[in-house]
């Protein structure tokens, strides 16, 4: 239908999220051409010959939602653990106890590349219901070398179906495997994880969970300088359960993003703002966690640290992945501003991921990636509690989802 290109026309509003604010159009009319953005006016435009108009009358357009921290491909799920903590284990006893990630390893490595690849897809659909249009996805539920390849892959698949853009993350440092040393586990992960996934291009960034009971500051260091030998762009789960050193480890290696940040130390954040890294804020899993923690937004502010949302959807931590209820979360549960909020689902979440040059933002020669949605004022899409306001996901120029 969109060979000819699509106006979305007479919007209530359109965010553009260009600038530093949320860049309101109002009213306002986006053209798409060839899959990319022609044209956001607030004039109506009158459609072209052979161009289909769709009518937005009383609907808020903005950039498709930017996922940038999830753990989309996994076998199984982890409800009895969720009871678990409902009676009071906490998430750390859990993992302690073989449960937690390990658990999910397990399942992951019993699976098929198919039967992962269709539970993920599955996941997938539901987040262009809620108006994902990039996401991140994860390895790290494999933990020895074909079952990591194959999580990948699977990455690489969905990514190749063309309704969402996928960048695959390799998180082979996401625990260490039941009977390893870790210190032999490290040293895998070096000689021989590593670099398989950088030959079959499989990762643009490296990933490391990032804690004293798990990898450390230093463990961490050496696993993302050997991923950056390999051209993996550095990033981490960082100063989530206890505060260990990861904000400094992220400043220090240059990462393009650090995860979580539930403590990190004064000098670990100033040193993130000073190297330019973004903090990528994960709302969902804190409240999933009932985490007593909260990142500081407020020094994150004063020190200009970009702040990015993410589901972090995953089977312990966070199994929700509606990028509308992150936000939610971001200023409900984390005092941002809603300004702050729908640029951490969007441009923000695109900077995490080294992408804001083609998305998270609706201006001339972006990708048309676009979220229409059915309330008429922007301040509904984090006011309406719960509420999927997602009426049409548009991918590349071409509608994926449509609200019937
Ligand atoms: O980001 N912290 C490590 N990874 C996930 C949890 C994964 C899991 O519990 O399976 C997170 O919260
Ligand atoms: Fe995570």
């Amino acid at each position: 239908m969109a060979e000819n290109g699509i106006v979305l026309a007479n919007c209530s509003q359109v965010l553009t999220m260009t600038g530093s604010g949320l860049g309101i159009i109002e009213p306002g009319t986006v053209r798409i051409k060839g899959g990319s953005i022609a044209e956001v006016a607030r004039n109506p435009l009158t459609p072209a010959d052979g161009e289909t108009e769709i009518d937005c009358h009383g609907k808020v357009a903005l950039p498709g939602f930017v996922d940038p921290h999830t753990h989309l491909v996994f076998g199984g799920w982890r409800q009895n653990e969720f009871e678990m903590r409902l009676a009071g284990r906490t998430y750390r006893e859990i993992a302690e106890a073989g449960g937690g990630i390990l658990s999910t390893v397990t399942q992951t490595r019993l699976a098929t590349e198919d039967e992962l690849y269709n539970r993920a897809l599955e996941r997938l659909h539901e987040m262009l219901v809620w108006g994902t249009t990039t996401v991140e996805v994860k390895s790290g539920y494999g933990l020895e070398t074909e079952a990591e390849l194959r999580i990948l892959r699977v990455a690489r698949r969905l990514g190749e179906l063309g309704f969402c853009r996928v960048v695959p993350t390799f998180l082979g440092a996401h625990s260490v495997p039941k009977g390893t040393p870790k210190a032999d586990y490290i040293e895998r992960l070096e000689a021989e994880v590593i670099p398989a996934v950088a030959a079959a291009r499989l990762a643009h960034f490296c990933d490391v969970f990032c804690e004293n009971f798990v990898f450390d500051a230093a463990d961490s260091t050496r696993i993302l300088e050997a991923g950056r030998k390999h051209g993996l762009v550095p990033t981490i789960h960082a100063d989530e359960i206890e505060s260990s050193g990861g904000a400094e480890v992220a400043a220090k290696v240059g990462a393009a993003s650090a995860s979580h940040l539930l403590q990190p130390s004064d000098p670990g954040l100033a040193a993130m703002a000073q190297a330019g890294v973004v903090a990528v804020l994960l709302p969902g899993t804190c409240f999933f966690l009932r985490e007593s923690h909260r990142p500081p937004v407020a020094k994150m502010r004063e020190l200009g640290i970009v702040m990015a949302l993410a589901s972090d959807f995953n089977p312990g931590s966070c199994p929700m992945l509606a990028q509308p209820l992150t936000a939610q979360f971001g200023c409900l549960h984390y005092g941002m501003t809603i300004e702050e909020a729908l640029r951490g689902v969007t441009v923000s979440a695109a900077k995490a991921l080294q992408l804001d040059s083609e998305v998270g933002t609706l201006e001339p020669g972006k990708a048309a990636n676009i979220v229409v949605t059915d309330v008429p004022d922007y301040r509904h899409l984090v006011y309406r509690l719960g509420h999927n306001p997602v009426w049409m996901t548009i991918y590349g120029g071409r509608v994926v989802h449509r609200q019937f």
